[in-house]
This record gives structure tokens, C-alpha cells and sequence, in this order.
């Protein structure tokens, strides 16, 4: 271990716990509110610490990599997804880059099932009447959803998550169809009892759902563009718990509010905060603020992974959960 303890810089509150492991470790900047950083703040950060702690709101460009100084060695994300960091970049300047994989799986997977399940049973038109005060009872015929058991499920993305999808789904009677640039092992495929499609404008065309759960890469910005979007059938439902770039919002919003596609979940957007509101709107969409991971259990494993992620940087190896550009 190293005699002088590392400069970490944190630019988001984490967990009590977290930020107390990481000050008890390391020599620690914590975040005094939850603001974001400005460019600035980041700019002086990445000029001073030894490890910089980002997250999702943070853009890790190949701008602010430059202004960084020499002693800026690590950059260990509170997050698994890396598209908001030039990995390459990091790497020619010999900078590590490491995320936390694997804490956030279950509860992606869940919120991913709580979309398809509120999208087609119509949980939120529910909780609206209720709260307005104005539901007269029971009716043989009010908000009729439709039955998730026997609708085929197809997931692009078919990684952690996408197989804790595929896993959930399955118990509520779903049948599983998948995308994904590699084809599973066929004993995984077996055990998922997956469908494999090499075109994914196949799947989309016959599922009666999709969920989105690839990361947002270069390949995959706006892989649901307009012309895949037309595919979907027009009783189709469509959920994303990954990244929103995925999808081309304009054109998703313009095709559910012509009744081109039958709802949406979504819990990402391709602007961020900025939501399309039109997108809003709609009755037949169920939009969350990225939540898909927001569990207590899973937010400290996250904080304990990037702790990891760091300490073994320390003692001279490279951290567990290390991202380099090919795996991207
Ligand atoms: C991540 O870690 O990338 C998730 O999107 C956070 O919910």
C-alpha cells in the first residue's frame, strides 16, 4: 500500500456509508450538495485529484480528459453504464477507467417488468382515478388492459440485464425472444428457453413487446429509429430501462401519439432531463425518472464496488471492474 493516501474527488452525494468508507480510505472531496458539477468544477477537479469519482451526469469528454494533469490515474464511475466518459481517450493518456457491473442487474431487471406490467395493465390511468376521487366501482368493462402471459417478449440486449429480464418474464408466463450481437451459448439459450433472431427488424416486427437492454454505444444510438419503429406492430409495447439514445424519442412520440404503436415505459430519455413533452403527454406512455436501479441495497453496492474498484487500484493492481475500449 502506499504511503500517501490518494486524492479522491467525488461530484455526486453518495450514501452515508459510501462517502464515510471513502474518507476513512482515501483523502476524500466529497460533494456538500447534490448539484451536479459545472464544467468548471469538473475542469478542477480532474487538475487535482488522483482518482475522480463521476457518475451518469457528468460528461467525461475527451475536452476535459486533456485539461487533466498528470496525476489524474483513475476514473472510477459510481455506474455501469461508461457512454457519458471517452474511454479512448482515457486510455491513450494512460488514464484507467472502471464502472460497477453486476450490483445494479436485479434491480434494472425488476423496474424493466414493473414498466411492461404498468404499460399493459394500465397501472397509472388506475392510480389516477383513484387519486382523483372519482371511481364509482367495480365495471366489467373499465381499463382493460391486456395479459402479459403467452405475449412474446423480445429483449435487445441480451447481457446481465437482459437475461434478468428474460428470467422474470419468463415466471409471468412471457414467451422470450432476443437480439444481441453475440448469440448466447445454446445451453443458456436452453436454460432461458430464448429465441435467437440475427435480425433484429425480424424480432421487432413480430414481438408484442421489446425491451430495450443493450448500453448506449456508437452502434447503438437510435438502433429503434423511425423505419424500425414502423415495424413494431401497432398492438406492440415498447420499454427501456437502458439509455435513451437507443430510441429516436421525436419519432417514437410522434408514432404513439398516432396510435402507431400501442404504449410505451420508458425510464430514459435521449435529452436527459428534457424530456419530449408531447412525450408527457400521453396516456398510453408510463415515463419514470431514471429509477431503474434506485434501491438502497443496490446504490450501496454500487458505492462498495467503486471502493473496490479503487483500493486494488491502490495497492498496484488494476481495479476489478476495469473498462477498456473493446469491450464497448
Ligand atoms: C447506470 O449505472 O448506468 C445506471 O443507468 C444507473 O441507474
Amino acid at each position: 500500500m502506499s504511503s500517501e493516501r490518494l486524492s479522491v474527488v467525488v461530484t455526486r452525494r453518495l450514501p452515508e456509508a459510501v462517502e464515510a468508507r471513502m474518507s476513512e480510505l482515501f483523502d476524500t472531496q466529497l460533494r456538500e450538495d447534490d448539484r451536479p458539477m459545472t464544467r468548471e468544477e469538473l475542469i478542477g477537479a480532474v487538475k487535482t485529484a488522483d482518482v475522480l469519482v463521476p457518475t451518469l451526469t457528468d460528461r467525461i469528454d475527451a475536452g476535459l480528459i486533456g485539461q487533466a494533469g498528470e496525476q489524474l490515474k483513475l476514473i472510477a464511475n459510481y455506474g455501469a453504464g461508461v457512454d457519458h466518459i471517452d474511454v479512448h481517450t482515457a486510455r491513450q493518456r494512460g488514464i484507467l477507467v472502471a464502472n460497477t457491473p453486476g450490483v445494479l442487474t436485479d434491480d434494472t431487471a425488476d423496474m424493466t417488468m414493473a414498466l411492461i406490467l404498468s404499460v399493459t395493465r394500465r397501472i397509472p390511468e388506475g392510480l389516477a382515478l383513484m387519486q382523483s376521487g372519482d371511481w364509482d366501482g367495480w365495471s366489467p368493462t373499465a381499463l382493460l388492459g391486456g395479459r402479459v402471459a403467452g405475449r412474446r417478449l423480445g429483449i435487445l440486449g441480451m447481457g446481465r440485464i437482459g437475461q434478468a429480464v428474460a428470467r422474470r418474464a419468463a415466471a409471468f408466463g412471457m414467451q422470450i425472444h432476443y437480439h444481441n450481437r453475440h448469440r448466447l451459448r445454446p445451453e443458456v439459450e436452453e436454460e432461458l428457453d430464448a429465441r435467437y433472431w440475427e435480425s433484429l427488424d425480424q424480432m421487432v416486427a413480430r414481438m408484442d413487446v421489446i425491451s430495450i437492454n443493450c448500453p448506449h454505444t456508437p452502434s447503438t444510438f437510435h438502433l429503434m429509429n423511425a423505419r424500425r419503429l414502423k415495424l413494431m406492430k401497432p398492438d406492440a409495447v415498447i420499454v427501456n430501462t437502458s439509455r435513451g439514445e437507443v430510441i429516436d424519442e421525436n419519432a417514437l412520440t410522434r408514432m404513439l401519439r398516432a396510435g402507431e404503436i400501442s404504449g410505451a415505459g420508458l425510464d430514459v430519455y435521449e435529452h436527459g432531463t428534457d424530456v419530449n413533452p408531447r412525450l408527457r403527454e400521453l396516456k398510453n406512455v408510463v415515463l419514470l425518472p431514471h429509477m431503474g436501479s434506485a434501491t438502497l441495497e443496490g446504490r450501496l453496492e454500487m458505492g462498495e464496488k467503486v471502493l473496490l474498484n479503487i483500493k486494488t487500484f491502490d495497492d498496484g493492481h488494476r481495479p476489478p471492474d476495469q473498462v477498456v475500449p473493446s469491450m464497448l
